[in-house]
């Protein structure tokens, strides 16, 4: 406890932006971004993505930023540690936990397929094939037993080694590396998208809205999308704004990395979109997307081995930034509140989840015909965490910092007690209380009519 006290923290805000930024940052943009743009029409679903991004997921980030760096706990410390009468609030902390504990199950399950992924490409299992056959090679492999197992867990192994060694020499050490190395992959794909013959029908897709595709469940998918994107509603941003230092400007390291996860996103689209239709695939594909499209258009490019390695490289490391903090999130809730040490926490929840996580991979297997509720394991938690906890999660921030914790505390630590100005402040508050709390539940409503 004292070692972790007295080491607690980033060194520095770049660290703190790039470690935030590496949690938002992942499978969310660059898998389930293009897909759920590509299945529901394009142009008019960014736009309302971008609005929910800036006006509602901004707001409730900074909210997790300032209740983490005020109370320098654990999402469960956190609230009894901002003043006793504010412990039955913990239960949004508990939820936050639950939330990890079940994202981060079937999260590793992709970032499995997408280590493979590195692999198949490399040694050429994709090259030279027709549509059909990558298809193929895609349902082989994710509907195998062993295979997909070993790569869940060599994903799992590879996020604790980094757990175990702590915030600074870990968390810190690593994304500063990997997200600049991220951003340099992504503009070369795109450089490489955009001279395809044909990429502007891509492009038009992509930036034309056509304000007639979009419906309640578009709307709402947009605002699901935004929520997984960003990591909020489930305390990993609680657990890393404890890690930023007390001089560090919240408002700016929100917007950076807000801004950061959507710049990421975009390339992603801009990567995908132009290249789908230069070579006449369909944007509407769903979640196969990246594994049953890309390595066609791969196939049909110059050194396209090479990109194909290039690319599932690059989405295993921005899932492995996410899962950092997915596991984070629950491993300083055993050392802060379980009093564990830090590698027995990760060893022992790093073992929970494969025996979850194992579960989820296998639904596309030999547990394929196995419903809870008329869904596989993967599907039931997928929707269970980003329709339902997320929200609600998000739901109870807001009103606690909008409503329940005092409106001068809240100014105060977005001001480092006045240090900084803070001309947004107004816009913030309003958002904070009245705006994403009812847009959250106008969400939560439609979720649960559908
Ligand atoms: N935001 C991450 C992504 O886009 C997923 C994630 C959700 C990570 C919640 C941590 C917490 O891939």
């Amino acid at each position: 406890m004292k070692d972790l006290d007295q080491k607690r923290g980033f060194t520095t805000s770049l660290g703190a932006i790039t470690a935030a930024a590496g949690s938002a940052i992942g499978l969310g943009n660059i898998w389930r971004f293009p897909y759920t743009l590509g299945q529901q029409g394009g142009g008019a679903f960014l736009l309302v993505y971008l609005l929910f991004v800036f006006a509602i997921g901004l707001p409730i980030m900074m909210s997790e930023f300032v209740i983490g760096r005020r109370s320098q706990r654990n999402t469960v410390g956190a609230f009894r540690t901002l003043g006793p009468a504010y412990r039955r609030w913990s239960f949004v902390g508990v939820l936050g936990i639950v939330a990890a504990f079940l994202i981060y199950s079937f999260y590793s399950t992709v970032a499995g397929w997408t280590l493979n992924y590195v692999l198949l490409s490399s040694n050429g299992a994709l090259s030279g094939k027709t549509p059909q056959e990558v298809s193929q090679v895609f349902s082989t492999f994710t509907s195998g037993t062993w295979a997909p197992l070993l790569c869940q867990m060599v994903f799992l192994v590879l996020t604790a080694a980094i757990i175990t060694m702590g915030v600074q020499k870990g968390i810190e050490r690593y994304t500063k590396i990997l997200m600049p190395v991220l951003l340099a992959l992504m503009l070369l794909l795109c450089l490489r998208s955009l001279t395809l013959k044909g990429a502007s029908a891509g492009l038009s897709f992509l930036f034309k809205a056509d304000f007639s595709k979009l419906t309640g469940g578009s709307v709402l998918s947009a605002l699901g999308q935004a929520l997984f994107s960003l990591s909020i509603g489930m305390g990993a941003l609680i657990t890393y704004g404890s890690y930023i230092r007390k001089e560090d400007n919240l408002f700016k390291t929100g917007l950076c990395v807000a801004t950061a996860d959507t710049l990421i996103a975009l390339l992603a689209g801009i990567a995908i979109f132009p290249a789908v239709f230069a070579f006449g695939l369909s944007p509407a594909s769903g979640p196969s997307l990246v594994y049953e499209v890309l390595p066609n258009v791969f196939n049909s490019m110059p050194m396209g081995r090479l990109f194909a390695v290039v690319f599932f490289l690059l989405l295993s490391i921005a899932a492995l930034t996410s899962t950092i903090s997915l596991l984070e999130i629950v491993v300083l809730w055993a050392v802060e509140e379980l009093h564990c040490k830090r590698t027995a926490a990760t060893l022992v929840v790093s073992l929970l989840i494969f025996g979850l996580g194992s579960l989820c991979t296998l639904s596309f297997g030999p547990l394929s015909g196995f419903h809870i509720a008329g869904y596989g394991v993967f599907d039931l938690l997928d929707r269970l965490t980003a329709t339902y906890m997320m929200p609600i999660g998000a739901l109870c921030l807001t009103l606690f910092l909008g409503w329940r914790y005092p409106k001068a505390e809240v100014r105060e630590e977005l001001t480092n007690n006045g240090k900084l100005k803070a001309g947004y402040f107004r816009v913030f508050y309003f958002s904070l209380r009245y705006l994403a709390p009812a847009a959250l539940v106008i969400v939560l409503i439609m979720g649960i009519l559908e």
